[in-house]
Order: C-alpha cells, then structure tokens, then sequence
C-alpha cells in the first residue's frame, strides 16, 4: 500500500487530509471524532477574543451536493473556553492547528499566544472569511495587512504559522508572497467564494446577512488555480482547500502542488465517515497508479508541457 504520510508547516501527518476550519471542529470531541475517522490532523473552528453569536439564521443554504452557502458570522465560543476543548482533541493524538480571527496584528498575536498556551501544533490566521465586517477577507485582501498581521503572530510564537488566504481578489499570489515574507511557515488556499443567492418569492436575499461563502464542488476549480498559481510563487508549502469530496479530487490538488488538503464541505455532505473512505481510496489509486508516495506527485502537473506552454503561461 503506498504511503499517504506527508509534511507541511513542521507537521508530521500520517496522511494528507486535515479536516478544515469551521465545519466540525467546534468542539473537543467533534475534532477527536473527526481525527479518529482517519483525518491526518484537525483545525480548529476559528476563535477570537471574546464568544460571538455571529449572525441570524438563515445562516446557512445548500445547493443539492454542488455547493453550501453561508454567512455564519464567526460564532464560537472565545479563547477563554476553549483550550479545554483542544485538550480533548490532543489527548485523542490528533495534531491539532489551532485557527484564530483577530480585527488587528496585536489581537491575532494575542490570540496565538493564548492558542500556543493551549498546546496546539500549528496556527492557522483566518485572513479570509468573506463575510465578517472588519473581519477576514476585508483585512486579508490587502497584501501588506497580510505581511503585517503574520510577522506580527511569527514574532510572539514558536509555532509554524499558516496563512489562509481568500480567493476574492485578482492576485491571491501576492498574497501568498506576502504571507511569505511575514514568516508563514505555509499557506492555505482557498477559503469560501463570496457569492449571494435571492428568494424570487420574497424578493430578499435567502441568507439574513445577505452576502455569503460559498463552498463544495461549485469552486474546486477556483480552489485549484488559486494552488497552482500559488506553488510557482512562493517556496512555502501551499495546503489546497475547496470541494475536495473524493480522492481524486485530492490528487488534482496534490498535483497542483499541494502538501496536505482540507476537507470541509464533504464533512457536512457524507458525514465524518469520509476521512477514511478518501484515505482508503486516495491507497487505492496511488497503487493503481504505480506511486509508492505522495512526494511525486505534488506539484507533478507544473512539470508537464501542457501547464508550461499552455494554462500555466496564462496565470
Ligand atoms: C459553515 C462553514 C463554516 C466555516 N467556518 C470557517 C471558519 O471558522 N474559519 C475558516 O478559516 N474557514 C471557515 N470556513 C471555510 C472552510 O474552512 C473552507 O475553507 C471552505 O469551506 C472551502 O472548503 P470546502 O469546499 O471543502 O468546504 C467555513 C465554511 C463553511 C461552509
């Protein structure tokens, strides 16, 4: 059987499928559940400074299996509580990241001291939630906040630090340069889509906040471009996210040039079940495919004609 393990950001993982933030890891026992499913390793939900009820219902509309619209405004519990819930997950083995939302530099410093405090192994900064006033995407959007706010973390943690950036921008390679010159150990990519959807009958939009993120299949191939785009950039590893629901999804995202792969959207789809039906298939194909390892294939898609003479060119 060919071997799934990997290395991303100082993390040692048996295989490359983390579960992302935000979908089923709010509490202890759903990021245990999730890594005992056979995750490689787990991400926090992302926590701030104080508890958020984040926004109205409805905060969440599902479009068949092709994509999941949602506004949910951060809600989660503050890093007050929740380092107890970390120590459920660590006591399971998992590897846990640790995902933290600040408004500024000092807040996500704070925050990452206080994650490090709880034994996390890593640390992802939410640059990219695209529905959240002062928030996210409205701060990671912008290359030097991008550069600011992970020197700023870098400075106060020995922690590898993860950037996840947000496709909602013309150039998420700058971004991850930026990332990269404020000492991110690697960069995930992509988090939700902005989008909307509007309820003909009501004549409003179908979310209360009205603007969304959408996720799934819809935007796997934005997901991708925005990793390959990213792998010729930066020389930090790039962890691809964005509708990955089987294993052949994930090999496109290896190919691309991927590390390690988030998997959120599916969760919510087929249940936690799916980290070992990937990781059990994703076995399969490498050993259908003559592949001892996934270190060939990451990135393999940058080494063929067609990505250097055609597509490649024009990204
Ligand atoms: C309901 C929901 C909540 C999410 N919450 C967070 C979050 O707290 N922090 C974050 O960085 N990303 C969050 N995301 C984004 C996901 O982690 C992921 O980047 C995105 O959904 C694309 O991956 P997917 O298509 O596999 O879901 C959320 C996504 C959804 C659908």
């Amino acid at each position: 059987m060919a071997d799934l393990s990997t290395r991303v950001a100082g993390l040692a993982l048996r295989n490359p499928f983390l579960l992302a933030s935000g979908i089923w890891g709010e509490t202890g026992e759903s990021l245990r559940g999730a890594y005992e499913a056979g995750a490689g390793g787990v991400i926090t939900k992302s926590i701030g400074r104080a508890p958020r009820t984040g926004y109205p219902n409805p905060t969440v509309e599902m479009y068949d299996r092709w994509g999941f619209l949602n506004a949910m405004g951060l809600p989660n519990p503050g890093i007050g509580e929740y380092p107890r819930e970390i120590a459920i997950a660590r006591a399971a083995g998992a590897p846990v990241i640790g995902s933290v939302f600040g408004h500024d530099a000092e807040e996500f410093a704070e925050l990452a001291e206080a994650m490090e405090g709880a034994g996390v192994a890593a640390l992802e900064l939410n640059l990219s939630c695209p529905h959240a006033e002062g928030l996210g995407a409205e701060i990671g959007s912008e290359p030097e906040a991008v550069e600011r706010i992970t020197r700023a973390v870098v400075s106060r943690t020995r922690l590898p630090v993860i950037a996840k950036l947000t496709p909602n921008t013309h150039d998420i390679a700058a971004l991850a340069r930026a990332a990269e010159r404020g000492g991110a150990s690697a960069v995930s990519a992509i988090n939700t889509v902005r989008g909307m959807a509007i309820d003909v009958h009501l004549r409003r939009p179908t979310l209360a906040h009205g603007m969304g993120g959408l996720s799934g299949p819809a935007i796997k191939p934005v997901g991708l471009a925005c990793v390959f785009q990213i792998h010729r950039a930066v020389r930090i590893p790039v962890i691809g996210v964005g509708g990955i629901v089987t294993a052949e999804d994930a090999l496109e995202y290896l190919l691309a040039g991927a590390r390690a792969v988030q998997i959120g959207t599916a969760v919510a789809l087929d249940g936690i079940g799916v980290f070992g039906t990937l990781v059990r298939d994703l076995g399969r194909r490498l050993d259908e495919l003559g592949v001892a390892g996934l270190e060939e294939l990451i990135g393999a898609a940058h080494r063929t004609e067609a990505a250097s003479s055609g597509t490649g060119d024009a990204l």
